[in-house]
């Protein structure tokens, strides 16, 4: 496969085209950003690591019957995925209340919900990624009902396997952010999943091993990142 020009760069990650019309080719960049790029940083290696995680990640998922984007693992900081175009509506999935929420609604930190919380979110950086609800994705035309039903349907499964899943590994998955594509008339679950898009909670010990070391200035991220990246690889 041929990697053609740079189709797309976003906060951490670049897109390319191919020679083939369906495949693109996904770089992961050291760059770290947050508060809608308001904090800027790098954290060395964190491509790295975020490609092998979500790598890893898609693949299982790819395995208990979730359509995604992955195809394969090409490099440290690429891999090959399937030329979807990405539906504008961000999915959060929250088991505990801690970040955006507890400010947003005044509940306490940690608090474990009754059950999980999805929210969406219109994909537009100019208004900070507002929350939206279903009727706002079906009346801007973001998303049908059919590919909504999907996207939940999807999001809720991948939320009880990852949470068995990182509980295996010693993690507690707070809560996380999902992307989903279109590709030749269906759904597929798309951009990663790594402690960039995860909140994920040392279960002894409660310690932060995901984007909040960054957020927060917490010091050890790269540590923290490498860290997940082992206990996935045991
Ligand atoms: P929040 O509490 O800041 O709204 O974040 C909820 C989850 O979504 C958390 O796991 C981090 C993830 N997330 C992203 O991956 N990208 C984003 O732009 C934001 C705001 C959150
Ligand atoms: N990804 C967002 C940003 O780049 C927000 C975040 O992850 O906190 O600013």
């Amino acid at each position: 496969m041929e990697k053609l020009e740079m189709l797309y760069e976003g906060k951490a990650k670049k897109v390319y085209k191919t020679d083939k019309d369906d495949r693109y080719i996904v770089e992961y960049k050291d760059d770290a950003t947050a508060f809608n790029g308001l904090k800027k940083g790098s954290v060395h290696d964190k491509g790295v690591v975020n490609n092998k995680v979500s790598s890893i990640i898609f693949a299982i998922l790819e395995e208990k019957g979730i359509p995604t984007h992955f195809i394969s693992y090409l490099n440290e900081r690429e891999q090959l995925v399937k030329a979807v175009e990405i539906v504008p509506v961000e999915v959060i999935i929250r088991n505990l209340a801690t970040g955006s929420i507890i400010k947003r609604l005044g509940i306490e930190d940690g608090l474990v919900f009754k059950e999980p919380v999805l929210e969406f979110c219109y994909k537009n950086d100019d208004f900070n990624d507002p929350i939206i609800n279903e009727y706002h994705a079906k009346a801007m035309n973001l998303a049908t009902e059919s590919e909504l039903a999907k996207i939940k349907e999807y999001t809720f499964k991948i939320n009880d396997m990852l949470i068995e899943f990182f509980k295996d590994k010693g993690l507690r998955l707070v809560d996380f952010k999902l992307e989903f594509g279109r590709y030749k008339g269906d759904i597929i679950l798309s951009d990663e999943i790594s402690p960039d898009t995860c909140r994920l909670w040392d279960i002894e010990t409660n310690e932060k091993m995901d984007k909040d070391r960054f957020r927060k200035d917490l010091g050890n991220v790269e540590e923290a990142y490498k860290e997940v990246l082992q206990r996935l690889n045991i």
